[in-house]
């Protein structure tokens, strides 16, 4: 009961004494690092460094994959600093395509707002997971698998994905090999394609080599 007390007390006075650091608005000016940016001075926090207004708004669709990605990520929104936690916005226009990609650096959960959207990932053991969502409903997408988004039918549709990172990061397959300077050659050595496929995409992603 004794030591039952003193302990307590030690908890006590060590909590009490404890200094607390809520957050860690990025100060954007410093170097973003594995650990996220440095902290902008507690003084110069304001309650906007903990609000985003940039998803509010419809992206343009009119590209290409007849889609937008916008991203709350740490850059955007320095609030999220440290929180491994961030956000985006998919805009799909009909048929619209978010085309394979991965988020090296998180998980994502998917929630649908408006239209039917075709979602899916694909397996380290290469198994499809795939489903056609509707408003309300969530997908959940683990770290670094392949994934793409696509708006089924004449509508369009809306999703925000949540990452558990500030900074998830994106790769998307088909810009990393025909938007990129990786040689026609070694695209066409590494993946099998035919050549002529290889310069046609390139050609339309504007990759170069
Ligand atoms: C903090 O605010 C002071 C005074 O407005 C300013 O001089 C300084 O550059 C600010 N620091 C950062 C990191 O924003
Ligand atoms: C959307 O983007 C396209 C292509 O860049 C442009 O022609 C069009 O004016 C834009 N629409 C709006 C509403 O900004
Ligand atoms: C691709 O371009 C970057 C910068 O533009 C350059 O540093 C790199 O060496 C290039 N890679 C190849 C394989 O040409």
């Amino acid at each position: 009961m004794f030591l039952h007390i003193v302990f307590l007390l030690f908890l006590l006075s060590s909590t009490s004494h404890a200094t607390v650091q809520d957050f860690c608005v990025a100060d954007l000016k410093g170097a973003d690092t594995p650990a996220g940016y440095p902290c902008k001075p507690p003084a110069n926090v304001t309650s906007d460094d903990f609000v985003y207004t940039g998803l509010a708004e419809a992206a343009n669709v009119t590209n290409i994959i007849n889609a937008a990605v916008t991203p709350a990520f740490v850059a955007q929104f320095p609030g999220l600093n440290g929180l491994e936690l961030s956000a985006a916005r998919l805009d799909l226009g009909p048929s619209g395509v978010i085309p394979l990609h991965t988020h090296p650096g998180a998980n994502e959960l998917l929630i649908v707002l408006q239209g039917h959207i075709l979602a899916g990932f694909i397996s380290s053991g290469n198994i499809v997971y795939q489903k056609v969502l509707k408003k309300g409903e969530l997908m959940v997408f683990p770290q670094g698998l392949l994934h793409f988004q696509i708006a089924v039918g004449k509508r369009k549709a809306l999703a925000f994905p949540v990452f558990s990172s500030a900074n998830p990061g994106l790769q998307i397959l088909d810009f990393a090999l025909f938007a990129s300077n990786f040689s026609t050659p070694l695209v066409t050595q590494t993946t099998f394609l035919d050549p002529d496929l290889v310069k046609k995409l390139k050609g339309v992603l504007g990759g170069s080599g």
